[in-house]
């Protein structure tokens, strides 16, 4: 009886995520891009680049209801430790209360001097990005990745998850290098997994 109602509580807390995502797709189609939300197999796999020994603090870009957010928090990296950029107040709202010791901040990931104020020359040790970059131009998405590889260590990553059959950053574009991470079938819709580095000279 007790498992039984378990189960309905846990299936009734997803169902209510993906309730929460979809509204947010309604309203914001371009910002939310995926209509539900990452598996929690391809937030793993995300979150598994994370290197906990560097001691820096993680950038979480475009965290939605927390999927990836939660691998990230199961790898061992400390709520304090943990940074992550929102645009919908909605999702930060929510946020806040499933994870209150993890640093939400509410603002424009293609933004972030802005967006992180005092802690704009803060390292992060890698970044973690649920942003749709397919729904930006090119330029746009380029100018993300620069930008982004300025604010960790050279040979650490940067891991964005898209949905075409190619990177959303092309190669040539800035001093990076990319690498294909993963290819995860069990996704809503398939995900493909990006890896951008800047070379250690
Ligand atoms: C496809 S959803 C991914 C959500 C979650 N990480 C997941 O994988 O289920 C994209 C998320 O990025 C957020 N987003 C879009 N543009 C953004 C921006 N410029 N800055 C910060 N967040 C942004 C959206 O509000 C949404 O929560």
């Amino acid at each position: 009886m007790l498992r039984g109602s378990g189960i309905r509580k846990t299936l009734a807390a997803k169902f209510d995520d993906e309730l929460k995502f979809f509204k947010g797709w309604i309203d914001k189609p371009k910002t939310v891009g995926s209509i539900v939300p990452t598996s929690s197999i391809t937030a793993r796999r995300m979150a598994s680049v994370v290197d906990l020994r560097s001691g820096l603090p993680v950038l979480e870009l475009g965290p939605g209801t927390g999927v990836i957010t939660k691998a990230i928090l199961a790898r061992g990296v400390q709520p304090a430790n943990l940074y992550a950029v929102e645009y919908s107040a909605d999702f930060v709202r929510h946020l806040n209360r499933l994870y209150p010791g993890v640093n939400v901040i509410q603002g424009d990931a293609f933004n972030l001097d802005d967006t992180l104020g005092a802690l704009k020359d803060q390292k992060f040790d890698s970044v973690v990005s649920g942003v749709p970059l397919l729904n930006f131009p090119v330029k746009q998405r380029v100018k993300y990745v620069n930008d982004l590889l300025d604010r960790i260590p050279a040979g650490r990553p940067i891991v964005q998850i898209t949905y075409g059959p190619k990177s959303p950053v092309p190669p040539g574009q800035g001093d990076y290098v990319i690498e294909h991470l993963d290819f995860v079938f069990r996704n809503i819709p398939p995900a493909q997994l990006w890896v951008y580095r800047r070379r250690k000279h």
